[in-house]
């Protein structure tokens, strides 16, 4: 089962061929913090405005965590999954008290703060502080299966624990940062997900069982994801003098205190929208319809439709707004679920 080295011949690799991206250039261990939660869920290519400002305006722990929480979703606007900033904070907060404001260079330690699992801390402590440490994300899973054409469902926390295990036995101590980043970006760049993998480029293509068996695209294995809940919402995009009428989502649950348009998760006529807003709302006249659009979450899909409304600019309940442009542009956060609509709020 022992597969010969491959640490000399990946992080060669790795050397001339990773890519300069900002958390490169002065990988701190909070810059690798941050860069690793963006990273979870949202590709290289997108996170690195989003990683570039957020490391602007809160350029060490103690100023995350002081930020206002609306200023926080802002600067995570669009980038979903808000509970990762939210979490972030607690931590920052956690590390400011218990820490002196510095993540702490233990593996442990690290993996005791809120939104920090075993991935996110072997990273920290790997790339951040040099420690030996394992950092498994889904490209790292793709690249195990196949080096050891091994067809295991790697969504299983056995199969994880065993490719864990591998990771571990071919980690140089001294080099644990590169090569866990190595193994990353072999993933990203060569050992593809969904289509072709690119192994005529890869280092280890002469090591790899999946190459020699042919196996390369039907690993790694895992199973069909399940269907999601469908859920009809209809949307009111209401414009008054004052601007577009925002609200504040609860303070739990889903895209919890971000802000939105007037929404009911059900399908509603114009005229059982048009008779809703008049609850709070004198004088609205509703208008044309809105694009239909989708927005899949983690366990679910809104299928959206509407109305343009108009209003009078009158005073609102608490948690309702008038945004002007601007107001939406700096102040707001609205999530990339109305990402179709947001243009059209002008
Ligand atoms: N994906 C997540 N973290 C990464 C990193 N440090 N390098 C390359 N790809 C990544």
């Amino acid at each position: 089962m022992t597969l010969s080295p491959i640490a000399p011949a990946l992080l060669e690799w790795f050397n001339a061929n990773k890519r300069i991206l900002p958390f490169r250039q002065d990988p701190t261990p909070y810059h690798i913090w941050v860069s690793e939660i963006m990273l979870q869920q949202t590709r290289v290519s997108a996170a690195i405005p989003y990683y570039l400002r957020f490391i602007e305006e809160l350029p060490d722990i103690p100023a995350l965590a002081a930020c206002d929480p609306q200023r926080l979703n802002k600067l995570w606007e669009g980038l979903g999954y808000y509970s990762r900033v939210r979490n972030m904070q607690k931590a920052a907060q956690q590390v400011c008290r218990d820490y002196g404001g510095q993540l702490p260079a233990d593996l442990k330690a690290l993996k005791s703060l809120p939104g920090i699992g075993d991935y996110t801390a072997g990273a920290v402590a790997s790339i951040g502080f040099g420690i030996p440490a394992p950092a498994v994300d889904g490209n790292v899973l793709r690249v195990f299966s196949r080096l050891y054409n091994d067809d295991r469902d790697i969504t299983l926390p056995s199969t994880k624990t065993a490719y864990t295990d591998w990771v571990m036995e071919h980690q140089p101590p001294d080099k644990p940062g590169p090569y866990n980043e190595a193994l990353m970006e072999l993933g990203a760049l060569v050992c593809l997900p969904g289509g072709e993998p690119l192994c005529n480029r890869c280092p280890l293509s002469h090591l790899c069982r999946a190459k020699a068996a042919g196996t390369q695209l039907d690993l790694p294995v895992k199973p069909a994801p399940k269907a999601k809940k469908l859920q009809p919402i209809t949307l009111a995009l209401v414009k008054s003098e004052a601007g577009w009428l925002v609200r504040q989502r609860p303070r739990k649950g889903l895209l919890a205190g971000l802000w939105e348009p007037v929404l009911w998760e059900e399908r509603l006529t114009k005229e059982e929208a048009k008779s809703r807003l008049e609850g709070f709302l004198a004088g609205v006249e509703a208008g044309e319809p809105l694009p239909a659009a989708r927005h899949i979450f983690t366990h679910i899909q809104w299928e959206m439709e509407g109305w343009f409304f108009t209003a009078p600019a009158l005073p609102l309940p608490e948690g309702y707004a008038w945004a002007d442009r601007q107001a939406l542009e700096s102040l707001y956060p609205l999530p990339n679920a109305f990402k179709k609509y947001k243009p059209l709020m002008d």
